[in-house]
């Protein structure tokens, strides 16, 4: 169902890789919703993914950057603003990847370079995205930015390894610029903390079967799902959260305040 609470509204979407990547379904829901945006993600992930069909489908289109690179975000800034003819309303930031999890390492065993790109990739990168907004006077005032997160930035997910680091420096990241941007042009920043979701990142962290079964059950409401994930980021980004900023805000079904759930008890006791 469609409010078009977005109408009038210019974005930039990063992380749309698949049909299953959070940032496509906000990208399907945000065009519902009436908005213009492009769509970007990393030189090498296009090649492999099908972002184009979703760039057809949204009318969007497509400008390459690494979010590692300060220069590629640079170009990305500029592009935007020239094709969607004004400053920046909203942005999503949805980007992780460890090479770690990739590879298999145990927390006991992290590759110390690979874990400075783990950092770079999923936690600096919205800071360097943040920092070439400003630089650029980019954003529109009463804009909004979102970035994903996950509960291993305060809890104990052993699989999770580097990216819980990567998460908690994220969180950070959006408290100390959300306070820059809301007292320059009160522009609000966000992360979202979201349940297990079945997606190429979300699947990559080992055991992830095992701990979305868990969150599930925990949780009394179930895992959120990404489409879900999608409605809550429209909410951010139209002028219905405007005070709402430099939080982070449980998006799980309930997981987050649960002790013990009667579904965990009866599973244990069977
Ligand atoms: N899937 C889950 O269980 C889950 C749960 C909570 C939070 N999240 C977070 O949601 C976000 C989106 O992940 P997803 O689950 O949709 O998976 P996904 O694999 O579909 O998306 C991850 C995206 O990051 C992009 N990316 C990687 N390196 C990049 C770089 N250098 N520059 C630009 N883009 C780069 C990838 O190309 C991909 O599009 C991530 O921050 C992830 O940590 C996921």
């Amino acid at each position: 169902m469609s409010y078009n609470i977005l109408k009038g509204k210019k974005g930039i979407i990063f992380g749309a890789l698949d049909e299953k990547s959070i940032a496509w379904k906000v990208a399907k829901r945000a065009h519902e919703e009436g908005a213009e945006f492009v769509l970007t993600n990393a030189p090498l992930a296009m090649r492999m993914g099908e972002i184009k069909r979703l760039a057809e489908e949204c009318n969007a289109e497509i400008i390459p950057a690494d979010a590692t690179s300060v220069e590629d975000l640079e170009n990305l800034f500029t592009k935007a603003q020239e094709i969607l003819g004004g400053k920046i309303d909203f942005v999503l930031h949805s980007i992780g990847m460890s090479p770690n999890i990739r590879k298999g390492k145990t927390y006991g065993d992290l590759n110390y370079e690979w874990f400075l790109k783990t950092l770079d990739i999923s936690a600096l990168s919205f800071h360097k995205v943040m920092h070439v907004a400003e630089k650029q006077d980019a954003m529109n005032e009463w804009g909004s930015i979102v970035a994903l997160s996950y509960i291993a930035a305060q809890r104990v997910f052993p699989d999770y390894t580097d990216m819980s680091q990567a998460k908690a420096v994220l969180e950070s990241i959006a408290r100390n610029y959300g306070y820059r941007l809301g007292k320059q042009k009160k522009v609000r920043v966000n992360t979202i903390s979201q349940s297990p979701t079945k997606t190429t990142a979300g699947t990559g962290v080992g055991g992830f079967d095992a701990f979305y079964e868990y969150a599930d059950k925990m949780s009394p409401l179930g895992n959120a799902s990404a489409e879900a994930c999608a409605d809550y980021c429209i909410t951010l980004f139209s002028d219905l959260t405007k005070l709402v900023t430099m939080q982070n805000l449980m998006h799980d079904g309930g997981f987050s305040s649960m002790g013990i759930s009667e579904d965990i008890v009866d599973m244990i006791s069977k």
